[in-house]
């Protein structure tokens, strides 16, 4: 049976006067989330909770959580949260602080749960909403976890990081603002672009995707293509920011429902045992994976439509040069830069990559001495 689809939460408002919504909504007390005090800083956080008093909401912050949001800072939330007993959580930020937003809210919403793993396969995501609605307003481009059913979650005491799915965690709100990116520096928009880029192209060529799916990728694809190196260049300028940041969703609402491939896994896997970040990993690891994928006659059509449309030779190439442009080391030594502990890992992340969830929707699924060769070209370059 085809899964049931679902695009986005209740309301999603994008293009400039997004936060207005706020003074629309119905609610008591509403909890804000936030990765430290930037946001405080540069007067978001004030607009935010004046538009919010305007509607008659009275609202707290919690600025704690960290870039890689862990388990201990969600729970720390979601305690904050239960003082304060909100009817209206907003995640404000980029994928960490809205991730971290819809964690505390599971917790918040059932103090029955106490760790990690209980929100972790084979637990489900019990019921939501009983007590607050979840509301996501993006800062960067990239991750798209204002319309994903994703959060990925940390236990550092463990050395653990979980990626957990669940469509129940879906934002019922998502405000997608194009000022609230214009500040991103040139590198951040370059990474946090590239995962949205690779959203795109893995769901697109997703063993799961479908006519709807197809619909939503390709076209952020192509968008994104464009619109990232301007954005890149041109950090100021409003239209070319609300271009990728509404691709970035239209990505999201894509791979929300038809999942990822390889470069996840493989850039995860990067991130757990190397410390790479999530947008910069993927960044990296995107031309290998296509190249790869040329084996696979289904997806390779898919990217010659894509390159085509570029008017590229094929689609490797495009990426490949648009990584240049954005100054994307073309190789994961470039970052890490220690061949011992590399070798050391190369195993451990290779097994990681293929037992990722991203791993099963990939065209190829590639056995371990292929992903171990993969792995090995990601590292070294071809
Ligand atoms: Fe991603």
């Amino acid at each position: 049976m085809m899964r049931p689809m679902k695009l986005a939460g209740d309301k999603l408002v994008f293009g400039e006067g997004a936060l207005d919504y706020l003074e629309t909504m119905q609610g008591k007390r509403a909890f804000i989330v936030m990765n430290g005090d930037f946001l405080k800083k540069n007067g978001t956080l004030d607009l935010i909770t004046s538009k919010l008093a305007k509607a008659g909401i009275e609202s707290t912050s919690f600025d704690g959580v960290e870039p890689e949001p862990s388990i201990q800072s969600v729970l720390k939330g979601a305690e904050l949260m239960n003082e304060f007993q909100p009817d209206i959580i907003i995640g404000v930020g980029g994928g960490s602080a809205m991730d971290a937003a819809k964690a505390m809210w599971v917790f918040y919403e059932h103090p029955e749960l106490k760790t990690l793993e209980d929100i972790t396969p084979p637990n489900k995501i019990p019921k939501l909403r009983n007590k607050a609605i979840m509301v996501s307003i993006p800062t960067t481009s990239g991750t798209a976890s204002e319309v994903s059913r994703s959060i990925v979650i940390s236990d550092k005491t463990r050395n653990i990081k979980q990626g957990i799915g669940d469509m129940e965690m879906m934002p019922d709100v998502a405000l997608l603002e194009p000022k609230l990116t214009a500040t991103m520096p040139p590198k951040l928009t370059a990474e946090t672009g590239f995962d949205a880029l690779t959203h795109a192209l893995e769901a697109y060529v997703s063993r799961r995707a479908n006519d709807l799916t197809d619909t939503l990728s390709e076209k952020a694809v192509l968008e994104i293509l464009k619109y990232l190196p301007l954005a890149y260049e041109h950090g100021d300028n409003l239209l070319y920011r609300e271009k990728m940041l509404t691709y970035s969703m239209v990505a999201g609402l894509a791979f929300t429902n038809c999942s990822l491939g390889i470069v996840h896994s493989i850039a995860h896997s990067f991130g757990a045992v190397f410390g790479v970040t999530h947008g910069l990993a993927n960044a990296i690891v995107l031309p290998y994976i296509v190249k790869f994928n040329f084996d696979c006659e289904a997806a390779k059509a898919k990217y010659d439509v894509i390159a085509e449309k570029l008017g590229a030779e094929n689609l490797y190439d495009a990426i490949c040069s648009l990584q240049k442009r954005l100054n994307i080391p073309p190789r994961m030594k470039d970052v890490i830069n220690d061949d011992e502990k590399f070798e050391k890992y190369l195993d451990l992340v290779s097994e990681k990559s293929i037992a990722d969830g991203c791993t099963k929707t990939s065209p190829i699924i590639p056995d371990h001495p292929t992903m171990k060769e993969l792995v090995k070209k990601v590292y070294y370059g071809e």
